[in-house]
């Protein structure tokens, strides 16, 4: 099986690399092949998602994503960030899977992830005047609905739908939709929140979610915050699927550059990434279990300093290396 790995900028390099070392222990028969994107594509290519890379990734059967984004390119006429977003649409990676989970609290943001603001129209008009446009067929809000209902049902059968139907149309258009798509799952409870009632229950009472359903930008949003209320930012993996072709498995943390080059990433949203990977992605479920339960177990022993720890990255990798070789 291959994999093509886009380790991106920042600490997505650093991570990519510790999942390489990972997988090479749990999984020597997978064969990983790196490509240029993002940032660092730019800077050697003059684009961050050079048709070399989209001709690799077509061809693999997962793609394994660092992280992209370099502050160099902020205000850029070209930037890292926008060769996700092509690489997202190419592959119509339409269903973002990112789990969070500790303690009592288990839940999973289903984001729809290849429309709405970030992909329709924009630009600047004649009186200077700047848009993005959020638009979305019905078709894209049923197949992402499917999909969390779906996940429901191997879960506890709860599905959130998360808009803004009070303000905005393409809210209430997702909200009939997702009601007319719920009536072929009755054994799975639908509830709609609002998106600024759902922000505030996510940190007042996180428990009470089972899957939240939800469009681009509430989605990009609502699962930081998710992931900020079971351990942060460097715990959480997640997972785009689309119907067919390879899934994209990345991170929900971003290249870090305050922290970048330090050796001091957290590897385990990359590892947990390449868990979903091997499960969602290669349909091998045992390895994927093997892994995460070994990152949970190394993250007690060599926690990194966004978990109050002081371990390295190489420390922590070495720790899971070590629990899956026990
Ligand atoms: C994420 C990130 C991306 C997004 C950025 C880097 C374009 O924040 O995956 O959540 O907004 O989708
Ligand atoms: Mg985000």
């Amino acid at each position: 099986m291959k994999i093509v790995c886009l380790p991106g900028d920042g600490i997505g390099v650093e991570v990519t690399a510790a999942a390489r070392e990972a997988l090479a222990v749990l999984a020597p028969d997978l064969e990983l092949e790196d490509r240029p994107f993002g940032g660092a594509a730019i800077l050697a290519t003059g684009t961050p998602f050079p048709d070399e890379t989209l001709a690799a990734c077509r061809q693999a059967d997962a793609v394994l994503l660092g992280a992209v984004g370099l502050p160099q390119f902020d205000a850029a006429d070209v930037r890292p960030e926008q060769g996700l977003i092509a690489l997202r649409k190419a592959l119509d990676v339409y269903a973002n899977l990112r789990p969070s989970r500790q303690g009592p609290v288990d839940l999973m943001v289903v984001r729809e992830l290849v429309g709405g603001l970030y992909y329709g129209p924009k630009g600047t008009r004649d009186d200077g005047t700047v848009f993005d446009t959020l638009e979305y067929h019905p078709s894209q809000v049923e197949r992402i609905a499917h999909r969390a209902f779906a996940i429901a049902r191997g879960r506890r059968h709860r599905v959130t739908s998360v808009d803004k139907a009070n303000v905005l149309e393409t809210s209430r258009m997702w909200r009939r939709v997702v009601t007319e798509v719920a009536a072929q799952y009755p054994d799975v409870e639908l509830e709609h929140v609002l998106v600024d009632a759902a922000a505030m229950q996510l940190v007042s009472a996180p428990e009470r979610f089972d899957v939240i359903l939800t469009e681009n930008t509430f989605g990009d949003i609502l699962s930081d915050e998710a992931s900020a209320v079971t351990g942060g930012l460097g715990l959480a993996a997640s997972a785009s699927l689309g119907d067919a072709g390879p899934g994209i498995f990345e991170p929900v943390h971003g290249s870090a550059p305050d922290i970048a080059g330090r050796g001091i990433a957290n590897p385990a949203a990359m590892l947990r990434s390449a868990a979903l990977m091997l499960e969602h992605g290669l349909d091998r479920p045992d390895e994927a279990h093997r892994l995460d339960a070994a990152v949970d177990r190394a993250l007690e022993r060599a926690p990194t300093p966004d978990l109050g720890g002081a371990a390295t990255t190489a420390e922590a990798v070495a720790a899971v290396v070590e629990e899956l070789t026990r």
